[in-house]
């Protein structure tokens, strides 16, 4: 057993640890946490994700796009910082460098902020061309006020998440005991509070199995970067759903470990990935009580569909070596076919100016 997996294990002895915060523990405990480790987790080959990154750079180009646009709408200002919270190798930050051009790309300026160590070595390799365009921050260094834009690609989804299934009669969280998972009855009021409104504003009563995912960090999380954008647009790509949704689907935390995946959290502590489902109602409501406006969200594959480059993409790809044409086409086909990435994943838009 991993050092980790002992100490959790001890803790649990003395009771029922959360979920939430046996997540925390695995994903962020500064010396075993999966996202604390000095060797990354991702890529293709042995890792255990990939992210929308890892296909190609059409996430990135259609990122620039409406960056672009955004920037045009707040009358092309001489600087425009990007902010990209949960920015791990910095891919998404070099291929949306990579795609801006002209007066827009002049002004472009972009801030990765993501303590996982390694990667940030990858970063400093990725965004390396930019030298004069990239500042790394750290995620307590607070952030000046700027006008341009927040981005983040599986941020949210990361953060630790807590599940809850009400049984019938009554709300329960899941814990970890020292003999496994449980569910156990709590009278914590505000996710409660907040589910049963869900079901309420649908007209509909809860039944037993309804649960979803309780994220205690997004209102933090949510202030702190909404709260410095000054003029510009919010923009996060994520797993995850409506809330009306998730609750119907009863939303779980999710495992992943050598690109599988299963409900297994309380496995492999601080060796595997480990995901929740974003809430993407509360998140839009939390954007609109910090004071962001034209807030909404739909499907990535819906949103590449209508913002990406698909005509340039068409000619550049026509032009390629055969193999670059094959690992295009699939970046394409998994941003857009449904039951792939395009339909898991949702991208929330939001104006501030
Ligand atoms: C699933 S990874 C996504 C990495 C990258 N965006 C990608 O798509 O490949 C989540 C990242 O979010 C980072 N993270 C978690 N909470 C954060 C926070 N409050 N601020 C900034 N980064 C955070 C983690 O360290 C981790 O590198």
């Amino acid at each position: 057993m991993n050092p980790l997996a002992i100490s959790i294990q001890t803790l649990a002895l003395q009771g029922p640890i959360p979920a939430s915060e046996v997540m925390a523990l695995a994903l962020y405990d500064p010396e075993h946490g999966y996202y604390r480790r000095a060797e990354g987790p991702w890529g293709f080959e042995g890792k255990d994700y990939y992210t929308a990154l890892d296909l190609g750079p059409l996430l990135g180009q259609t990122i620039a796009l409406r960056l672009e646009a955004a920037w045009k709408r707040l009358d092309r200002p001489s600087s425009f910082t990007v902010v990209e919270p949960g920015a791990g190798r910095g891919w998404l930050g070099r291929d949306l460098l990579a795609s801006a051009t002209g007066d827009f790309a002049e002004a472009l300026r972009y801030i990765h902020r993501d303590d996982n160590p390694a990667a940030r070595r990858h970063a400093e390799e990725a965004l390396a061309p930019w030298p004069g365009k990239v500042h790394f921050a750290s995620e307590s260094e607070s952030l000046r006020p700027f006008t341009g834009a927040v981005m983040s690609n599986e941020l949210f989804d990361a953060l630790p998440a807590q599940p809850w299934r009400f049984d019938g009669t009554r709300w329960t969280m899941e814990v970890l005991t020292a003999s496994g998972p449980e569910w156990h009855a709590s009278d914590e009021s505000e996710p409660q509070a907040w589910f049963e409104g869900v079901m309420a504003a649908k007209g509909e009563t809860l039944e037993a199995s309804d649960g979803s995912i309780w994220c205690a960090a997004l209102p933090r999380v949510v202030s702190t970067l909404a709260g410095a954008l000054t003029r510009g647009l919010f923009l996060a790509i994520d797993y995850g759903d409506t809330a009306e949704r998730l609750l119907a689907k009863g939303s779980d935390l999710r495992r992943f470990k050598g690109h599988t995946v299963d409900g297994k959290w309380w496995e492999d502590l601080g060796e595997s990935d480990l995901t929740a489902d974003v809430d993407f109602t509360r998140l839009a409501s939390l954007l609109e009580r910090e004071g962001l406006t034209e807030t909404g969200h739909q499907e990535l594959s819906k949103w590449i569909r209508t913002h990406a480059p698909l005509m340039a993409w068409e000619a550049d790809w026509q032009k390629l070596p055969a193999t670059d044409r094959m690992k295009r086409m699939e970046n394409l086909l998994q941003l857009t076919l449904p039951g792939l990435m395009g339909a898991r994943f949702r991208v929330l838009e939001a104006w501030r100016g």
